[in-house]
């Protein structure tokens, strides 16, 4: 690459600002969904030996930080997130001593792990709960909330996220336990310090086996309004009603206090309802609570508020506005996390690209985009291929909780199946959690037996294997992306300006470390597109860096003629 001298320097440069310079945001995060990463002992399910057997693949992406989605032994209700012990694997995916070997080996490969840890519920299965539920003068108890019906009904008219009630009633009794998720998702009372100390004790066990920091699953619904009052009925995000409650930021303090202080963590949260006016709270520096948030607002573009079913349309402005509002977060001494999809939702290259004709194109754009924009990228296993959505022909081949309880609310209104299925190609989770496609063998390589959930049939040309011989495939684009993000301290630390936030199909931005700087300009759309840059980036010369089009001419001069989903990005010299 040209200018090796000054990405030297800036590489001092930065490293000259040393209380500003963090692991964390200068990581690149690969996200693995466990139970369909790789199965290693012919049982259909993702398991610790089968990452094992994959880091090198992961550590090829160019990845260093790998996040595992929920690996505690939960009783599966909601998979994984219903959590019966934390201190236990899952008997899935291997044991305590197989989960420190992979800690191990992936240290000596240069790769952190993070975990994600569901902190605002247990199972009803969980032990605490147990004896709530048994006696009522249990210590335990007061672990969850508790709240008497009314006449016969829930004490308020809360909904759950997952359909229907947020309130279910013990048998035999009056009382209601809280849920803001599934009915077997019951929440804990942060309220109590007893259940704070518990949660932060888990959390040493875990630090202490070399883990590099935590996902806060639904970190933003952990402290609630405890006056319990009925909300509206309008057509507002739940989450409005849920998130932000009044106590949140004086528990991460207190963990950051009582625990977090004492290692060099990188903290994710997680949750719903979180957007910028609230987000400096989470992950100002000063404030000591979080590292970064999920931006849920661009994660949820295409989706009505509280409607499973139904799609919203979005535009690039929209796009744009998003990003640009989440990237302010710099003025408030704060750091944040990018990604476009993960295990709770669609496919990334089927929302935001185009699965059919510009499939490479379209991939590729995006990896350009989580790569070179501001805040840590989030990569989700599988979109580094190109994995797109799923399409079962019968709700019984879906296993996410959240299509169940739809399924069974809707068919009460005469919903049919195959009404009720386009939504669920659209909006549905498990579009995200077909097994990770290794080869055009049987079960695209995933397992020697069926698998637990269906391969999605594309594995025969969407795969690693083919992918790894084929010097243009989305793979090698994404090894050389994340490649370019690391040798360069401007992807990571530069400001960012977007140079022209109102065209309605191009997002053109500038990043700037010191004397360097970077223009990517990426075509969203289908449409090829003359772009021409305005004054002053139409004055400057250009190097390419990097493009997602192989026989790209160089052009020189103002107007860039972009093909379907073109990505480019520059030095300006
Ligand atoms: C988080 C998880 C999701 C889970 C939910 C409830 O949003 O990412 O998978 O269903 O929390 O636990
Ligand atoms: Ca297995």
């Amino acid at each position: 690459m040209k200018d090796q001298v000054s990405i030297q320097e800036l590489q001092e440069q930065v490293s000259n600002q040393q209380s500003y310079k963090k692991w964390w945001k200068e990581c690149v995060v690969y996200q693995i969904y466990p139970r369909s990463f790789k199965d290693s002992n012919g049982d259909g399910i993702g398991d610790f030996s089968g990452i094992l057997a994959k880091l090198d693949y992961i550590a090829s992406v160019g990845a260093n930080v790998l996040c595992l989605c929920s690996i505690f032994d939960s009783p599966n209700d909601n998979i994984g997130y219903d959590i019966r012990d934390y201190r236990t694997i899952h008997p899935d995916f291997g044991t305590l001593e197989d989960f420190e070997a992979l800690v191990e080996t992936a240290r000596k490969k240069g790769l952190k792990i993070i975990l994600d840890l569901p902190i605002n519920h247990t199972s009803t299965r969980h032990v605490w709960f147990q004896a709530a539920q048994q006696n009522p003068n249990s210590p335990y108890r007061n672990y969850y909330h508790w709240k008497r019906g009314e006449n016969g009904k829930p004490p308020n008219n809360w909904q759950s996220f997952f359909v229907g009630n947020a309130w279910t009633k013990l048998d035999g009794s009056d009382d209601y336990y809280l849920h803001l998720f599934s009915k077997t998702q019951v929440d804990l009372n942060w309220e109590n310090p007893q259940v704070r100390q518990e949660i932060y004790r888990i959390m040493r066990f875990w630090l202490d086996k070399g883990i590099a920091g935590f996902r806060l699953d639904g970190v933003s619904f952990i402290s609630k309004n405890l006056d319990l009052p009925n909300h509206l009925i309008d057509n507002r995000h739940l989450a409005t009603y849920y998130a932000n409650g009044p106590q949140v930021h004086q528990y991460l303090q207190e963990m950051h206090q009582e625990l977090l202080k004492e290692y060099d963590v990188m903290m994710v949260g997680e949750g719903l309802g979180i957007d910028l006016k609230n987000a400096p709270k989470y992950v100002s520096d000063e404030r000591k609570e979080l590292q970064m948030v999920y931006p849920f607002d661009l994660l949820e573009i295409d989706r009505p508020k509280n409607d499973f079913y139904g799609v919203r349309m979005w535009n690039l402005l929209e796009f744009k506005h998003i990003v640009n509002k989440w990237n302010r977060l710099s003025e408030h001494n704060a750091w944040n996390a990018i990604m476009l999809g993960n295990h709770d939702f669609p496919r990334m290259l089927s929302r935001f690209g185009d699965e059919g004709t510009h499939r490479q194109a379209s991939a590729k754009m995006l990896a350009t985009f989580l790569l070179t924009q501001w805040g840590t990228p989030f990569l989700y296993q599988g979109d580094e291929i190109g994995m797109s959505n799923i399409r079962f022909n019968s709700v019984d081949d879906y296993k996410d909780v959240w299509v169940k309880n739809a399924y069974e609310k809707l068919k009460k209104y005469n919903v049919t199946e195959s009404a009720f299925l386009k939504a669920v190609y659209t909006n549905g989770r498990d579009n995200a959690r077909t097994p990770f496609q290794w080869s055009d063998e049987a079960n695209a390589g995933f397992s020697d037996k069926e698998s637990w959930m269906s391969v999605n049939a594309n594995y025969e040309y969407i795969n690693v294997k083919d992918e790894q011989k084929d010097a243009n495939s989305i793979l090698n684009y994404y090894k050389k992306a994340v490649r370019l993000r690391k040798v360069n301290p401007t992807f990571v630390y530069g400001d960012y300006v977007d140079i022209d936030p109102y065209h309605e199909t191009v997002f053109a931005y500038k990043r700037k470390l010191g004397d360097d700087s970077v223009l990517v300009v990426l075509n969203f759309s289908r449409k090829p597109t003359l772009y021409v840059l305005e004054v002053p980036y139409r004055f400057y010369y250009r190097s390419l860096l990097l493009c997602n089009y192989t026989d790209r001419e160089e052009e020189k001069g103002p107007e860039l003629s972009l093909r379907p989903y073109e990505a480019r990005v520059y030095r300006l010299l």
